[in-house]
This record gives C-alpha cells, sequence and structure tokens, in this order.
C-alpha cells in the first residue's frame, strides 16, 4: 500500500505525530494492529533495508496516524519526509486488541506505547464503556495527545517520574485499588508492563498487553519476533507479529523478554 503524508509533525526533539492519507486502509485496521513501513520515499534507495513496525494511533475517514520516538536510523529518517510526499507500507498486521461492552476500562500507557491506546479508546467508547487513562513517561516531553484522550476518557491520570507534569513518580503507583475496573489494556516499557500484569492477577482483572518486539518481517516467516508462554507445564512459542501483538498478559513468560 502507499499513501500521501498529510503532514509528519515535530512534537518536540524525540516525538513526531505523522498523518498518512489511505481510505482502503483505515476499512480494513482494527484498534492494535500494526504495519510495516519504509522510513525513506524513495524507491532506488535500499538502506535501511527492512521496513519497520508501527502501530495505528488514531484513524477517520481519510486516513491514519502514528505518534514515533526517535530510536536510530529508521526513524530518523521518518523526520525528513515532507507533507505531501508518498510513502510505502504494509496492510494492516497482526491481531489487535479484543473489545469489551460497557465495562470499566483502565488504559495504561508508558512513553510511546501511548500511541496504540487513542483509536482503543475511540473504538472502546462507541461501545457504552467507561474509561480511565493511567499515563506515565519519563518527563513532560514523553507525555502527547492528552487533548484527543480527553474526547474517549472519563478520567485521566497522569504521572512523571521526573515530576515536570502531573503527579511525580512512576505510573504503576497510581492505579486506584478501591476503584473496580473490569479490564486492563497496557503498552509501554517491559518493566511497567509487568508490574501492570502483576497488579492485575493480583486483583483477578483480566489484562490484554501489546508488545512492540523486534520484526524483521511482520508476517510471520522469518521468526525473529517469538515471544515465550507458560502453558500448563510447558513452554509455548508465538510470534509476536502474527499471533500478537496483543496477549493475554497474564500468560506471557516475561523472564524471557529482553528489555
Ligand atoms: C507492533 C509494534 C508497534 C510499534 N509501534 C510503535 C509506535 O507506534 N511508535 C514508535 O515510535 N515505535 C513503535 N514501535 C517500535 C519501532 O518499530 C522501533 O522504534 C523502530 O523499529 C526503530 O527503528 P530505527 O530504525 O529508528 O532504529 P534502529 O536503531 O535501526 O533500531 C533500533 C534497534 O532495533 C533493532 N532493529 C531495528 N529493526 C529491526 C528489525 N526489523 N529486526 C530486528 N531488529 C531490528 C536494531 O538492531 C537496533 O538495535 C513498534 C514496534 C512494534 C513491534
Ligand atoms: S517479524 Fe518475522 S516472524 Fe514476526
Amino acid at each position: 500500500m502507499e499513501g500521501k503524508i498529510v503532514f509528519n509533525k515535530r512534537l518536540n526533539s524525540k516525538y513526531y505525530y505523522m498523518k498518512i492519507e489511505n481510505r482502503e486502509f483505515v476499512k480494513k485496521c482494527k484498534p492494535g494492529q500494526f504495519f510495516m513501513m519504509k522510513t525513506q520515499i524513495f524507491d532506488y534507495i535500499i538502506d535501511p533495508l527492512l521496513r519497520r513496525p508501527f502501530g495505528i494511533c488514531d484513524v477517520d475517514d481519510n486516513g491514519f496516524t502514528l505518534l514515533y520516538l526517535i530510536v536510530g536510523k529508521g526513524t530518523n529518517l521518518l523526520t525528513n519526509i515532507k507533507e505531501g510526499s508518498i510513502i510505502k507500507f504494509s496492510e494492516p498486521l497482526g491481531n489487535g486488541f479484543k473489545l469489551v461492552e460497557s465495562s470499566k476500562i483502565a488504559l495504561i500507557g508508558g512513553g510511546v506505547g501511548i500511541a496504540p491506546l487513542l483509536y482503543l479508546a475511540k473504538e472502546l467508547k462507541k461501545k457504552n464503556n467507561s474509561i480511565v487513562l493511567y499515563y506515565g513517561g519519563k518527563s513532560k516531553d514523553d507525555i502527547h495527545l492528552v487533548d484527543e484522550f480527553k474526547k474517549y476518557c472519563d478520567k485521566i491520570e497522569i504521572s512523571t517520574e521526573d515530576g515536570s507534569l502531573g503527579k511525580k513518580g512512576r505510573i504503576t503507583t497510581l492505579f486506584d485499588k478501591e476503584e473496580i475496573i473490569d479490564k486492563i489494556y497496557c503498552c509501554g516499557p517491559k518493566p511497567m508492563m509487568k508490574a501492570t500484569v502483576n497488579f492485575a492477577l493480583k486483583n483477578k482483572i483480566n489484562i490484554e498487553v501489546s508488545l512492540d518486539e523486534k520484526m524483521a518481517c511482520g508476517i510471520g516467516a522469518c521468526l525473529g519476533c517469538i515471544v515465550y508462554f507458560k502453558e500448563k507445564d510447558s513452554v509455548v512459542q508465538k510470534r509476536c507479529c502474527v499471533e500478537g501483538p496483543v496477549f493475554d498478559g497474564t500468560k506471557i513468560d516475561w523472564e524471557k523478554l529482553d528489555g
């Protein structure tokens, strides 16, 4: 697939927000799915050879957005792409989140892990859920799109490790144990997801997490994105790109994940 860049906005020195036009993609995609994208626009340049995976952040009738954090070569190249350019990407990939109805939801996002939770919040709101967003970052520079989340969330709790925005500390210290939560959706750094899964296990809450394993193909062929699961007495392997990236967090063997 390909699409025109509607905007590629610099949010600060670390984060960009991009919109791509493509109606066909939007008709097919679901919250929690991702896509593999070329990180530059020229067919004759083959470096980086591999496309990079990104979560679908938001959609409207004309196209979709991605929130990206500058990490290395590919994401640095993305920042140079100008409005009006044409970029190549895959169809929507992976399984996506399972949407519940009429429930009390906690969305828990850390850093750029907030990206797939916006489209999710939009779809959950249509299903009569009440939604609390817990959003954490190292500093205020990691907190974005809050006004967009306000359209769908009944309450938003923000924390930063340096106290520059919201409450000071880690987001995992903010969950209100007295509040009833029927389901948690979580995406962020692995230690934060692991702590959230422990909270869910202790309080018997259903939890789905979205993992961002390194991916080379995105379609199940290279086996580069294997995640380990504990099922009864055996260890089961699943491909994050096909069987995931969204999984029941309580089944993952967290000790075997990098990071
Ligand atoms: C499902 C999913 C959703 C994601 N959603 C987002 C998002 O919404 N926003 C966002 O900012 N990031 C997202 N990421 C992470 C994003 O894909 C990486 O930050 C990006 O690939 C880094 O690429 P880079 O070229 O800038 O960095 P590089 O420096 O090239 O890569 C960073 C590191 O990853 C390794 N690596 C890079 N590509 C591959 C590969 N294909 N296979 C194996 N190793 C590789 C490199 O060796 C290096 O160690 C997501 C990842 C996944 C799997
Ligand atoms: S990225 Fe190749 S199998 Fe998942």
